[in-house]
């Protein structure tokens, strides 16, 4: 695509990656991705926010081709998708310099090469201008690495804030006009990356609050033209208080399991709860992200294994941990042909998540009216949690 007029001066340019599927060899990408670069041009200096993966290249320097001077590229993040044609840029731009943080720098020269010469550092709030285009720098560290930061335009009002409030999504939209999937995606971009930095993320949002934004410039997905919206989402993601949801992944070998993840989930329902069931043998895991960024209880469903979980059980239990999930309550469910120790294991798998363990429920073979009966033991006091939370 071409640059894309945002408000005077002021472009989009940058790469729509419509066919990439995976990133960072792990989360997948249904939709696609973009690397979103701005172009802004005052009276007396031009500067490039960001840059693309080095895989699009190609596609912003070809976007560059009229430009003729770029005095500073603003670098808000050091990891490759944004950084990774700085070089390139660096190259057709001799005069051209790095803008960023001084973490930044320290992280551009060491996955890069930049010489220390092509860098300007800034500092948190520090303003640059460009002549009638002034920026202001805000340093955001945590959402998602230790460097990150985002700029302001000042006359614009437009907050450049590179992966935070970003979403992978493929679009021809400038803005994310189609409401409910641009609002999916953002979700999921931010279950993916944000969520275990949910308390960077609160205290980056209070430094932005006293900010007045027209539009949010993210460096991934469409821009946002009603900030406020997005704000919100994001504000009630990362907040403390979960929904009224018990997310389920399992994963049943011959059947037992799948029993007992069904009865359960079925008095769970008859009890006035949410619930999202996942199929690991199946199961978007991006989809599994987004349900636990809302989630207030997680029971995990496994067969066992040569005596523990079934690896898929287990890596379910890692991404809730490794997510840094906000739910209070966890349980296992499952069933084993022998002997068992798949609840010590999973267990310990989610032992850095704030939870109260719920009696589980295991049986040896396909359940009984024993295990039945336990199950909805399970769901009623998974109920009366929920409903002390005022959840429900
Ligand atoms: Fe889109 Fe953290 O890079």
């Amino acid at each position: 695509m071409k640059p894309r007029m945002i408000r005077e001066d002021v472009y989009l340019v940058g790469a729509v990656d419509w066919d990439r599927r995976m990133f960072d060899a792990l989360v997948p990408l249904p939709d696609g991705t973009s690397y979103n670069a701005y172009l802004v041009q005052g009276l007396e200096r031009t500067a490039l926010l960001d840059t693309v993966d080095p895989s699009m290249s190609e596609t912003l320097m070809a976007q560059l081709d009229g430009v003729e001077r770029i005095d500073y590229i603003v670098a808000h993040h050091a990891e490759q998708d944004h950084s990774g044609s700085i070089p390139l840029v660096l190259s057709r731009y001799p005069g051209a310099r790095v803008v960023c943080n001084p973490k930044c720098k320290g992280m551009l020269m060491e996955l890069l090469g930049i010489p220390d010469e092509r860098f300007v550092t800034v500092e948190d709030r520090e303003t640059l201008s460009l002549g009638g285009k002034t920026l202001e720098f805000i340093f955001t560290p945590w959402v998602h690495w230790p460097e990150t930061m985002a700029s302001y335009l000042k006359e614009d009002r437009i907050l450049f804030s590179c992966d935070l409030f970003g979403s992978h999504l493929a679009t021809s939209d400038l803005y994310s006009t189609e409401r409910a999937r641009a609002e999916e995606a953002a979700k999921r971009y931010y279950a993916e990356i944000m969520m275990p930095f949910r308390t960077f993320v609160q205290r980056n949002l209070e430094r932005l609050a006293g900010y007045e934004i027209d539009v949010i410039a993210p460096s991934h997905g469409p821009l946002h033209d009603k900030p406020s919206l997005m704000m919100d989402s994001y504000r009630e993601w990362a907040s403390d208080r979960p929904g009224n949801l018990v997310v389920v992944p399992y994963v049943s070998m011959h059947g037992s399991t799948r029993r007992m993840v069904e009865h359960l989930v079925g008095e769970l329902v008859s009890n006035g709860l949410g619930v999202r069931q996942f199929d690991l043998t199946v199961a978007d895991i991006g989809k599994l992200a987004v349900a636990l960024v809302d989630a207030a209880t997680i029971v995990i469903g496994t067969s066992t294994v040569h005596v523990g979980p079934h690896p898929l059980a287990v890596y379910a239990a890692y991404l809730a941990n490794s997510l840094k999930s906000k739910a209070r309550f966890a349980s296992v469910v499952g069933s084993y042909g022998w002997g068992t120790k798949a609840v010590e294991q999973i267990t310990s798998q989610i032992s850095g998540l704030k939870v109260e363990m719920l009696e589980p429920v295991v049986c040896r073979g396909f359940p009984g009216e024993a295990e039945l009966r336990a199950l909805e033991g399970l769901a009623e006091s998974i109920a009366q949690r929920h409903r002390q939370l005022g959840l429900m």
